[in-house]
């Protein structure tokens, strides 16, 4: 992938992975738009990188979203990257509750949403000389994290629309790759860690984001880091282990 010149449009950039994805992308010399539901936390980010652009959005609901999709259309007409980034996870005891109530948003935010804003925003794309749909799935796309089973779930799925994406869009000048994070020190990924899941595997945002970087500039169509490399390479069969460590 080409890395500078690039009008990036990253959901969820004003917090972990997606402003240490944006802040590396913008001083790499592309224009960085990012954005997200809460306003404060984009207006804290553009105060630590000027050179962001913000725009409120919940990806999720319909309305907000073509919202964003017009106003890219208008005032960013040269976007070329898309980065589905925005994702939430949610801990869910099927043995005491499983937290049906917020069921139907963690799918949203983080398997139809990125659909639908891929679908919006494919004829601007198509504009382009480069073009891009990066999503970011997650090292339990492969293997899953019991403890968080519909999270792991939208990552597999999200892994898998990828794969088919790539296919249907391999004659068009859209390249379509996936990041697949290992643990990343973030709120969803530290703070709210997984039961079982164990420091040394996590990486910092900033160092996740250079690597990140480093593996697309070679090219790669899947972006594995740490751990995900792993539950890439071995899949299920790492299921039992990840899921009794202590
Ligand atoms: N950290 C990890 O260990 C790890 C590992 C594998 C994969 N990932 C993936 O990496 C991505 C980024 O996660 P992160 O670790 O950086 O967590 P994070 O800091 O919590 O970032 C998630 C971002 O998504 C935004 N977001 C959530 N719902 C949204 C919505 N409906 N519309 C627009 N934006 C929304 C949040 O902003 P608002 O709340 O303001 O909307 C937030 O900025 C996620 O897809 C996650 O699944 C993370």
């Amino acid at each position: 992938m080409k890395l500078i010149d690039n009008t990036i449009l990253i959901t969820g950039g004003a917090t972990g992975i997606g402003l240490a994805l944006a802040k590396r992308f913008s001083s790499e010399g592309n224009k960085v738009i990012i954005c997200g539901r809460s306003e404060t936390a984009l207006r804290q980010a553009k105060d630590s990188v000027p050179a962001l652009v913000t725009h409120v959005c919940d990806v999720a609901d319909a309305v907000s979203r073509c919202a964003l999709v017009q106003w890219l259309k208008t005032h960013h007409p040269t976007l070329n990257v898309l980065i589905n980034n925005a994702g939430i996870q949610a801990h869910r005891d099927f043995t005491t509750d499983p937290a049906t109530d917020s069921l139907d948003q963690e799918v949203a935010i983080n398997f139809t949403a990125p659909i639908h804003l891929i679908a919006d925003l494919l004829p601007t794309l198509r504009l382009q000389a480069q073009a891009y749909v990066i999503n970011v799935s997650s090292g339990l796309a492969f293997s899953p994290m019991a403890d968080v089973p519909v999270y792991c779930a939208t990552k597999a799925a999200i892994h898998s629309f990828t794969l088919s994406l790539r296919h249907q869009l391999k004659t068009t000048g859209i390249r379509v790759i996936e990041i697949a994070p290992p643990i990343v020190d973030t709120g969803l990924g530290g703070g709210a860690r997984s039961e079982g899941t164990v420091n040394h595997m996590m990486v910092t945002p900033d160092d996740f984001a250079k690597e990140t970087l480093e593996q697309l500039a070679d090219g790669k169509d899947e972006v594995l880091i740490g751990v995900s490399t792993k539950t890439r390479e071995l899949g299920e069969a790492m299921f039992e282990r990840m899921n009794s460590l202590g």
